[in-house]
C-alpha cells in the first residue's frame, strides 16, 4: 500500500512538474527584436489606441496622462488588481527594461523574472500586435515623465494567486488568431485597432467561468466586472447607430441622442479622440460588420 502511494506520489509529482514545463512563461526571441527600431510619433499613437494610460494613470489623475504611476484597482471575480507604475522610472517603474523585456510583457504576458501577468493586463489583445508597433510604442513610452511611485500589490486570494496556474489559462485563452474576417484594407485597419490595441472586447465581450472571453458572444454585451450595471453590446442587434454615429462617439463621446458617455467608456473616448480621424471611421466600419 506504503508502495502504491510512493509511486501515485512520484507520478503525482511527475505529471505537475511536466505541466508547468510546458506552460511555463515564455520570454519573445530577441533576435525578433534587435533589427527594429522605434518610432516616437507612431508610438504615440499605438499608446493612445491601445489605451495605457486609462489603467496606468493614477486613480482620479486629470492633468498629464502620459504620467503612468499606476495606482489604479480592478475589481474583478479572482480578487482586485492593481495596476503598476510603468514610467520610466529606473527604481519603481520599467526604466531599466529591454525593447525584449517590454515585448515579452506585452505579447507574452511574461515578465523579466520569467513569471506570468495575470490577464487583468490585457495582452490576450496586445499579443496581436506587430513587432513595429511593439517597438514603437516602447521608442514613446521611454519619453515619458518618470513617477517615483512604489507598485502596489494585487489582492487576489488562493488560488488565483498563484502565477502558475496561468499557464495552462494562457494554453486556453491566448492566441494571435483574430476573431473578425476582414476583406477590405479599411476593415482590416479597423480589426487591428479592435482586436490587437482598443482591447473593446476586454470589457464588451462576456466571460466564460475560467475568465476566457467567449468569442462566440464577440461584443454582445457582458456584466460590468465592478459589479456596477452592464456594459452594452455594440453589434447591430445591439445598437442600430450609423457608422458616422460610431465615429463621431468616439470622437467627442455624445450618443445620436446627445447623451455623453459615462464609466469606463470615457477614459476610451479620451484615447480615441486623439486618434486620426480615418482610424476612428475603421473602427466604426469593424463595429457595422459585427454579427
Ligand atoms: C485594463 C487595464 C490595463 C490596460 C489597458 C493596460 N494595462 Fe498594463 N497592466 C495592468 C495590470 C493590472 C498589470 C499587472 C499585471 C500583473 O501583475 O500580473 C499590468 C502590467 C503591465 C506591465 C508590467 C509591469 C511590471 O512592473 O512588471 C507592463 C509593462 C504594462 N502593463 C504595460 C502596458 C502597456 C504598454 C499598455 C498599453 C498598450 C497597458 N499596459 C495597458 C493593467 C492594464
Ligand atoms: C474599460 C471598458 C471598456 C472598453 C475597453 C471599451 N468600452 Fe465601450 N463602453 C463601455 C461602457 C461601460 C459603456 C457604456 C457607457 C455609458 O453608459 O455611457 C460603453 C459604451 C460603448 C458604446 C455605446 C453603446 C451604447 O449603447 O450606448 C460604443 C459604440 C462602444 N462602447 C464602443 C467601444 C469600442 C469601439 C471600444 C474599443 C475602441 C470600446 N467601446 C472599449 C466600456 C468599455
Amino acid at each position: 500500500m506504503l508502495r502504491l502511494l510512493t509511486l501515485l506520489f512520484c507520478v503525482g509529482l511527475v505529471v505537475a512538474g511536466s505541466v508547468l514545463w510546458f506552460t511555463r512563461a515564455e520570454p519573445v526571441a530577441p533576435e525578433r527584436f534587435t533589427a527594429l527600431s522605434g518610432d516616437v510619433v507612431h508610438g504615440e499613437q499605438v499608446f493612445y489606441a491601445g489605451g495605457c494610460a486609462s489603467c496606468h494613470q493614477a486613480e482620479g489623475q486629470t492633468d498629464d496622462p502620459t504620467r503612468l504611476p499606476g495606482g489604479q484597482r480592478f475589481v474583478t471575480q479572482f480578487g482586485t488588481f492593481v495596476a503598476p507604475n510603468i514610467s520610466p522610472d529606473p527604481i519603481f517603474g520599467i526604466g531599466e527594461w529591454s525593447l525584449t523585456d517590454f515585448a515579452s510583457a506585452v505579447l507574452n504576458g511574461t515578465s523579466p523574472e520569467g513569471r506570468h501577468y495575470f490577464p487583468a493586463f490585457p495582452y490576450t489583445t496586445y499579443t496581436r500586435m506587430t513587432d513595429q508597433d511593439v517597438a514603437d510604442l516602447w521608442a514613446f513610452m521611454q519619453t515619458l515623465p518618470s513617477a517615483d511611485v512604489e507598485s502596489q500589490p494585487h489582492d487576489v486570494g488562493f488560488p488565483f494567486n498563484i502565477r502558475a496556474s496561468l499557464g495552462p489559462w494562457k494554453k486556453l485563452f491566448l492566441n494571435t488568431d483574430w476573431v473578425q474576417p476582414a476583406t477590405t484594407p479599411e476593415a482590416e485597419r479597423g480589426r487591428y485597432l479592435v482586436e490587437a490595441l482598443g482591447h473593446c472586447s476586454e470589457c464588451h465581450t462576456p466571460r466564460n467561468l475560467l475568465g476566457g472571453l467567449q468569442t462566440a458572444n464577440w461584443m454582445s454585451g457582458a456584466p460590468n466586472p465592478s459589479g456596477k450595471g452592464r456594459i452594452p453590446g455594440v453589434t447591430p442587434a445591439h445598437l442600430d447607430w450609423s457608422p458616422e454615429d460610431i465615429a463621431y462617439y468616439l470622437e467627442t463621446g455624445f450618443t445620436p441622442d446627445f447623451d455623453s458617455a459615462g464609466g469606463e467608456m470615457a477614459n476610451v473616448i479620451e484615447n480615441m479622440s486623439k486618434l486620426p480621424p480615418e482610424d476612428r471611421a475603421a473602427i466604426a466600419a469593424y463595429v457595422k460588420a459585427l454579427n
